[in-house]
């Protein structure tokens, strides 16, 4: 990707510094100069950028025409007071931060949604436990609820000080407390300052502005080339079967499915397919699948979609290797070759072999594992490539690499797929895969889906195995409201009947999410049009106004020596599109605090009234998942299927209206397989209730539905 250059003053500054770093001038700090790109959108580029970044990548392109339907909203901070310059290699930037500003998103966080007050290296690795900026997809993208966020589109690992460090020079002094004597001294005084260090001489800056962070992160969304629409199979159940499993052992397990009645649209295959795995071969194992194609058309004809589990790197002296290794780097993995995916013949070999091996067998998609870390396993960073890339930049955007190519030969035969990729980063908005980790923590899961949202990609909450009955329908009912609905069975060869107790819950809730398809899949179609993320955060939502206060820590010798603050903070209720807000309970839970933005809220079962505005404790059994609705919601729902295939336009849909206020609800559909979608091949159904009343008026497309309106609140 070619960038334009703005020489600022800054840059006259960055240059003399790259000419003689030692000059003491050079690392004066001055504004970068923001150049308008569309609306909502500027740009800035400090020094001298490589070339290569997160967003090249990809070939994807700003989706402008989507951009600007949104209003345009000025830069919110002034500018002067944004600051870069570059020393020795490396960019150091500086933002403002007002007092009580927040700021969300830095890509895949497990622990926390607020990111103010946070340390970070951006590295992608598997997650470790600890918000520490090592994640599956660290984007380097901020949102700050005074209206605007910033992408730092540089492949490197970049350092982060989300208002820590607080400046001698600074505006804002933070007034100095004698710890002896005032109880309200802290170990954290105030800082005005969001700094990062970039390992480069010169970054690209993109600055998203708008009216709240929704338009900040749909702005984000839509310049990475907005958001996408799953088929309509992959909104459907996947599971994810044990390794070694042959197409014996996957014919039981769809029976086993069938005879339960449990809704299955994909079977997702672990190690096992290949003839060897980690590397893998990317050849079928002809003794446990021997004929794939025909395994694949037997599974298409009970309406299966297989999903292969795969690592990228090659094993030795496999079809793939042989052809590759010109084009590998100086390290290997697991002693495989691991692919320079930026060259475009690498590419080509391997989109070659996949479209034969496997999309020709009648493949729906990948699991692409491993592209993350751990840094034990995958190359170091002084691996070099023969794109003249090095092992960092590789490590940045590997997973995007996997991403683009296998999205290419998909879209080449007008195919849409869906799958699951280990790491991401800025430039994979657009992509069709939701990342998963090895990493099991089902409250961490959830706070994930949350801050997925802020950055452009999905997470999956998988079920895997579980302590007991109770923890595993809690996590069935979480799963079931997120982008893809899975069990991830591959060691355990758990199934939804593993705990018999709790079986007929989770077959509640997995149907539940079938006849929720129409709303899903509308919600989905908001992500493509508009780039609002699916599933989101309770900030993103109009009208919420938690108090979220740091609350004084105790004085612990050992625990707390400095009797740090403990931020309380939501990170356990999320928004599934505009009007569903999830409120998830885990194990040992029977009740919980829901906090409701401004508006009526009601029951999603019943319809009634919950509260306004407020926090409220609502109790659940433990079949339920505890769901509200917004007031004037229209939720479009038909009757349960167990196959995503037997959702035809001839189905009745029904029209459960909630509250009392007026609404509307745009019902997208389409033909829920091919990319027709982006060439305006679609049906768009405006329903609106005004006055108790339910209207539904065609506005575009040829699908035509038998509709009943159910008005839930009396
Ligand atoms: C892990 C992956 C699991 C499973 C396993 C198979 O790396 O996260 O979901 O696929 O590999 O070996």
């Amino acid at each position: 990707m070619k960038h334009n250059r703005i020489l600022s003053g800054i840059i006259g500054l960055a240059l003399l510094a790259a000419c003689n770093s030692s000059n003491p001038v050079n690392d004066k700090p001055s504004s970068p100069v923001w150049e308008k790109q569309y609306s909502g959108v500027w740009k800035s580029t400090v020094n001298n950028p490589a070339d290569f970044n997160l967003l090249s990548v990809s070939s994807k392109k700003p989706r402008v025409e989507a951009i600007e339907m949104l209003a345009d909203a000025p830069i919110p901070v002034d500018q002067n007071e944004i600051t870069a310059f570059t020393k020795n290699g490396r960019t150091y930037l500086r933002f403002p931060l007002k007092k009580e500003e927040q700021l969300y998103g830095f890509g895949l966080n497990f622990k926390t949604v607020r990111q103010r007050g946070r340390i970070m290296r951006l590295h992608v690795d598997h997650y470790g436990g600890k918000d520490d900026g090592r994640t599956h997809a660290p984007v380097p993208f901020f949102v700050s609820d005074r209206g605007y966020g910033v992408l730092i589109n540089a492949a490197r690992y970049i350092d982060v000080y989300a208002g820590t460090g607080v400046r001698k020079d600074s505006k804002n002094q933070a007034i100095p407390t004698d710890r002896n004597t005032n109880h309200s001294w802290s170990s954290r005084p105030y800082s005005d300052n969001l700094e990062f260090i970039i390992p480069e001489e010169g970054v690209e800056l993109i600055m998203f502005t708008g009216k709240n962070m929704m338009e900040v992160v749909q702005r984000f969304n839509l310049y990475c080339g907005g958001g996408f629409i799953p088929p309509k199979w992959g909104l459907g159940f996947w599971q994810r079967t044990p390794t070694l499993y042959s197409d014996n052992d996957i014919r039981k397990e769809v029976e086993g499915f069938e005879n339960k009645n449990f809704p299955l649209d994909v079977i997702g295959l672990e190690p096992g397919w290949h003839s060897k795995a980690y590397p893998c071969t990317f050849e079928w194992d002809k003794s446990r699948y021997p004929d794939p194609k025909g395994f694949a058309q037997e599974m298409a004809q009970k309406g299966i979609n297989l999903n292969l589990w795969c690592n990228p790197y090659l094993w030795p002296d496999s079809e793939l290797d042989k052809k590759m290794k010109p084009y590998t780097g100086s390290h290997t993995v697991w002693c495989g070759t691991v692919p320079d995916f930026t060259m475009p013949k690498a590419k080509t070999i391997m989109q070659d072999h996949l479209k034969k091996h496997q999309l020709d067998v009648g493949v729906s998609g990948f699991k692409i594992d491993e592209v993350d870390g751990f840094d034990v396993w995958v190359w170091p960073d002084n691996a070099t490539f023969p794109s003249g890339h090095d092992g960092e930049q590789m490590r940045q955007t590997y997973g995007t690499q996997m991403m683009e190519l296998t999205d290419q030969i998909y879209r080449e035969r007008n195919q849409r797929s869906y799958g699951l990729i280990r790491a991401a980063n800025a430039g994979s908005v657009s992509y069709p895969y939701v990342i998963y980790n090895d990493y099991y923590s089902h409250q961490d899961f959830i706070t994930a889906l949350i801050n997925a949202g802020f950055s452009g990609l999905l997470w999956t909450p998988e079920v895997r195995a579980s302590n007991s009955s109770e923890e595993w329908v809690r996590r069935m009912q979480t799963v079931c409201f997120s982008p893809i609905a899975m069990i991830n069975a591959w060691a355990d060869g758990t199934k939804p009947w593993s705990f018999p107790d709790v079986y007929p819950a989770c077959q509640d809730v997995a149907f539940l999410r079938m006849q929720l398809l129409p709303y899903i899949y509308s919600t989905f179609a908001q992500y493509y049009f508009e780039g609002k993320p699916p599933f989101r955060a309770m900030e993103l939502v109009d009208g919420y106004l938690v108090n979220q206060q740091e609350v004084k820590g105790q004085l612990d010798a050992t625990a707390n020596p400095y009797a740090e603050a403990v931020k309380k903070e939501v990170k356990d209720q999320y928004m599934m599109g505009d009007f569903i807000l999830v409120a998830p309970l885990f194990s040992m839970e029977d009740e919980r605090e829901v906090v409701l933005p401004q508006g009526n809220w009601y029951n999603f079962y019943t319809g009634e009234y919950v509260g306004n505005g407020e926090i409220v404790t609502v109790k659940a059994s433990l079949d339920k998942i505890p769901l509200f609705v917004k007031d004037g919601a229209i939720l479009p729902m038909i009757p349960k299927i167990r196959q995503a295939s037997e959702w035809t336009n001839d189905l009745p849909i029904e029209l459960r209206v909630y509250g009392k206020e007026d609404g509307t609800f745009q019902l997208y559909n389409d033909d829920g397989k091919t990319y027709n979608y982006e060439e305006g091949e679609y049906t768009l159904v405006d329903l609106s209730v005004k006055g108790g009343k339910g209207t539904a008026i065609k506005r575009k497309g040829n699908a035509d539905y038998t509709m009943k309106w159910k008005f839930m609140t009396k």
